[in-house]
């Protein structure tokens, strides 16, 4: 048999693979739920889950506005998972609503009940685009930040400063849209050394921004 060293081989990639994933969904099951939703929810519940997509008025049944709070926070997470994946019991919802556990894998799944918890849960309704919001995070915001966003960035081995933690939900809630653009933009005062980016960012990488804040905060 030939030699083949641990590392090159499939079974390994796979696991090495498998392990980032999982710890990337850890911290920010909603935001991947955000990208799964974009892609094949959105048609009928529309990009912000207000139930307008493109084809809702083609359809006998108005799909749901997901964003609102009242009737979707009675029901329970793990009847928020069957409605989505098409097993609670026949007739319980409209034919129209696909069953999406024909189709997905049990881990978009459950980003998807996180997203859709997101969306009429939360105080802090996303205006921007996350996943853009995410490029230019990683871009500018990481040094001090972290990979991760709690915090942990390379620049904390260097300087005695404390980056905020972007996925600590209670901090990031008490925390409005428009008290953080004004962050971002203008930085905090005193002596912290979080630096205000106006004139590097426009107002829409700012929002986007603040909506992939939002969804790697939820909970
Ligand atoms: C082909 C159109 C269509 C698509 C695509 C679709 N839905 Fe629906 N959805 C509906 C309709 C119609 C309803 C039922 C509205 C009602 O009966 O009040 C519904 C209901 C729901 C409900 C229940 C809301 C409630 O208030 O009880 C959830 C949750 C939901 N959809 C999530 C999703 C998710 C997540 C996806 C993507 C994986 C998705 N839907 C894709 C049409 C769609
Ligand atoms: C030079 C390091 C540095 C960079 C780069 C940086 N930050 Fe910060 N940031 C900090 C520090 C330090 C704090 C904590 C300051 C404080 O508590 O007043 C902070 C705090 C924050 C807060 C929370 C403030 C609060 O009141 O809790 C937000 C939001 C934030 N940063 C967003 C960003 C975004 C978005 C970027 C990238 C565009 C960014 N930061 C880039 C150092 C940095």
């Amino acid at each position: 048999m030939k030699h083949t060293t641990i590392w090159k081989t499939p079974a390994f990639m796979t696991v090495l693979m498998l392990l980032s994933s999982n710890a990337f969904a850890e911290y920010s099951k909603s935001f991947e739920g955000y990208k799964v939703f974009n892609a094949n929810c959105f048609v009928c519940h529309g990009a912000q889950g207000k139930g307008d997509g493109p084809i809702a008025s083609k359809l006998s049944d108005k799909p749901a506005d997901l964003t609102v709070t009242d009737e979707l926070s009675k029901i329970s997470v793990r009847d928020l998972l069957r409605i989505i994946e098409g097993t609670t019991p026949h007739g319980a919802i409209s034919s129209d609503m696909p069953k999406w556990g024909l189709a997905l894998p049990q881990t978009q799944i459950t980003s998807l009940v996180s997203y859709v918890r997101y969306l009429h849960r939360t105080k802090h309704p996303t205006s921007g685009n996350p996943v853009k919001g995410k490029e230019t995070y990683d871009t500018y915001c990481t040094i001090c930040h972290g990979k991760n966003a709690k915090g942990e960035g390379i620049i904390t081995q260097l300087y005695d400063m404390e980056p905020a933690n972007h996925t600590d939900a209670s901090a990031m809630n008490k925390i409005s849209n428009k008290k953080m653009h004004s962050i971002i933009a203008h930085g905090t005062s005193g002596s912290t050394l979080m630096p205000g980016w106006k004139e590097v960012l426009s107002d829409k990488e700012i929002q986007n921004i603040i909506s992939y804040i939002r969804l790697i905060s939820a909970k």
